[in-house]
């Protein structure tokens, strides 16, 4: 039985959310939203993973309030999560990218726009009074597609993630079940004629794309420690270690199990952020116990703006982030630098 979807008090945490925005979306959008690749190996350990890591506190530090500030590519964040950047919200609800970018200033957290938006980006940018960047898919039209990240830029985006995960599209038969496409109400303006690209992206594109504007350009979907390497030498500003949510290739690891190899590889010669799977605060904690700088929520967001636009975003974001300042409290760490490894439960 669906219920007011924008009644947020009984929802405590990002798992209610899921369940409310189940009752109340359409099929056609919820199946969209939930759906991994194929048989859903990697959807679930992306959340295996986490649970599978133990804490390992520390009692009696001398802390008042934990201090979750970060400071990255020249700016401070109040907290380290950012929203990732997640395709249609006016599938999810009629304000779309308009309710998520109120819910992320109410928040004060950063959002990364996806390319599929439903909204154009001078109207979000009219709206949002924290940072956003936007996520590229890279189309076959190069001069469309360098166009696109300067007219970001000029809007004031912070930041540009290239996500380099998706050459195609993976097996989503949640999606082929309920006949997945975009009504024809809506549509997304960057990415007309979606689908497979007949031209290939290289790294010879992302130096290039690199090139074009003056904000720091980051990778999203790196997994394989030799890419991220690659990425450096290429110049990147950032890494975003990510498996699209399950969404892409089934059976590739966990992020959280990939991020200490990276993290090893990349040897702080740039920041390193991670999603997949985060729906604790404890969540958080061991990410950047493991190396992560930030992180990133995708579905949970989804689910916040179908449960409750603008409100829903912030209460979502709220909730994380107050469940990563009790971990911190809980196991005495008072500021991000000092959740290390130490933090993590290490049998003898
Ligand atoms: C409904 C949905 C749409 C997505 N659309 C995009 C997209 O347009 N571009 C992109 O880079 N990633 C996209 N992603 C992947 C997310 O950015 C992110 O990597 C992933 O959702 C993180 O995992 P989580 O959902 O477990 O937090 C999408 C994910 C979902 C769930």
């Amino acid at each position: 039985m669906p219920t007011n979807p924008d009644d947020l008090s009984d929802l405590v945490n990002l798992f209610d959310f899921e369940k409310k925005a189940e009752a109340n979306m359409t099929r056609l959008a919820y199946e969209y939203v939930a759906s991994g690749a194929a048989d859903e190996v990697t959807l679930r350990w992306n959340r295996q993973a986490f649970d599978a890591i133990k804490l390992n506190p520390t009692v009696l530090a001398d802390m008042e309030k934990p201090d979750t500030r970060l400071s990255l590519f020249g700016y401070e964040l109040p907290y380290p999560i950012l929203i990732a950047p997640t395709a249609y919200h006016r599938l999810m609800h009629p304000e779309g990218e308009l309710a998520t970018a109120r819910g992320a200033s109410a928040a004060r957290a950063t959002y990364v726009v996806s390319s599929f938006t439903t909204t154009p980006l001078e109207e979000i940018a009219n709206v949002a009074s924290q940072p956003l960047w936007f996520q590229l898919y890279v189309r076959d039209d190069r001069e469309f597609t360098k166009e696109l990240i300067q007219k970001a830029e000029s809007l004031g985006f912070k930041a540009i993630c290239i996500t380099v995960d998706t050459p195609v599209g993976g097996v989503r038969n949640r999606e082929q079940r309920v006949d997945f496409g975009l009504p024809d109400t809506l549509n997304a303006p960057y990415m007309i004629a979606p689908g497979p690209q007949k031209k290939p992206v290289t790294w010879k594109d992302i130096e290039w794309l690199k090139s074009a504007v003056n904000i720091p350009v980051l990778v999203k979907g790196i997994l394989n420690p030799n890419d991220a390497v690659r990425a450096i030498q290429t110049g990147v500003s950032g890494i975003i270690v990510s498996n699209h949510g399950g969404r892409n290739l089934d059976t590739v690891p966990a992020t959280i199990d990939v991020l200490p190899y990276i993290v090893e590889r990349v040897a702080n010669r740039v920041p390193i952020l991670m999603d997949g799977g985060i729906r604790r605060g404890t969540d958080v904690l061991k990410a950047i116990a493991l190396g992560a700088k930030a992180v990133l929520v995708g579905k949970p967001i989804c689910y916040g703006v179908a449960c409750g636009g603008a409100a829903g975003v912030a209460k979502v974001m709220t909730i994380l982030k107050e469940e990563l300042e009790l971990a911190m409290i809980l196991t005495g760490r008072p500021t991000l630098a000092d959740i290390e490894k130490s933090v993590l439960w290490n049998p003898l």
